[in-house]
């Protein structure tokens, strides 16, 4: 029933979720199989959820490669003291500076005459959308703590915050061309914005709303503007469950259509970058 390498085999596991596939090879009777067909097996599952994700995705040394792919010279102002923050050994190798440059450096090039934030929280993205486009508007959605305090919303980064904490700093940054939207993006119509040249997907992180919130952020984008997804890192997806969720909604719009072409991922960074044709 369970043929190695077999076509129904492959079907069943890719679409099985991750934990039931871990159960069912921890199952496997290693006296009924040799070794290496349990490596073979314990590889596949690992790739197969991802298939899509890992044949799209190009990884880049640096955002400078980034810049070179799309002819791009603009310098990013890089002027928050948090990207240099360390926390945790989620932060090795410079993440929060990396994640700000590819953020920044796309920003800077493109100058969005409207981009969308998804997931304010203290407003961090929004206020460097902002400073990096200083011509453009932010539109920048964060679920309100009473639907928060209700369950609405998802699981994964549905923190509840209050509304003076949300966007406090760019507020006290003073900045003027952000407008703040408070939604669940489930509920929200993406038609109370205007067309936009680029959007920012990091509100809930679970798999469903990843899906959501780029379509509808797709249904908005100008041709040749360009989607970035937060807490994308396909090498970290079985590191950390979250990402492993973020990764698993680009493979599912990969595998739909919605998403075509590349998608680059600058090493060390945590974003996956997308330009929609
Ligand atoms: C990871 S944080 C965003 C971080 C932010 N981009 C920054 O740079 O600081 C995710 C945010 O999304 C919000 N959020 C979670 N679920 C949401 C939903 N369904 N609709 C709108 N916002 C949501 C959370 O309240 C949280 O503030």
């Amino acid at each position: 029933m369970f043929g190695v390498g077999g076509q129904h085999e492959s079907y069943l596991l890719s679409h099985m979720e991750p934990q039931s596939r871990m159960s069912l090879i921890s199952r496997i009777n290693p006296m009924w199989y040799p070794d290496i067909w349990e490596l073979r097996i314990r590889r596949r599952l690992q790739l197969l959820g991802l298939r899509r994700v890992r044949q799209t995705v190009i990884e880049l040394n640096s955002v400078a490669e980034l810049s070179k792919l799309f002819g791009w010279t603009a310098r990013p102002t890089l002027d928050d003291p948090e990207i240099h923050q360390f926390d945790s050994v989620r932060d090795v190798n410079e993440r929060r500076l990396r994640d700000a440059e590819v953020l920044a450096t796309v920003v800077a090039n493109v100058q969005p005459a409207a981009a969308l934030d998804i997931g304010t929280s203290t407003g961090h993205s929004a206020a460097m959308i902002a400073i990096n486009a200083p011509n453009g508007t932010v539109y920048t959605i964060n679920i309100p703590p009473e639907a928060a305090d209700k369950g609405e919303g998802g699981n994964f980064i549905t923190h509840s915050l209050d509304r003076q904490v949300i966007g406090s700093y760019y507020r006290e940054r003073g900045l003027r061309n952000i407008v703040q939207i408070y939604a669940d993006t489930a509920k929200w119509d993406p038609r109370t914005v205007p067309p936009l040249d680029l959007a920012l997907i990091d509100g809930c992180h679970d798999t469903n709303y990843v899906v959501n919130d780029t379509r509808k952020a797709l249904s908005r984008l100008r041709r040749g503007g360009f989607v970035l997804w937060h807490d994308f890192s396909p090498d970290h997806a079985e590191r950390y469950d979250w990402i492993h969720a973020v990764c698993l909604g680009v493979e599912r719009l990969l595998r739909s259509g919605l998403v075509r072409g590349e998608i680059y991922h600058v090493r060390d960074s945590w974003f996956g970058v997308y330009r929609a044709p």
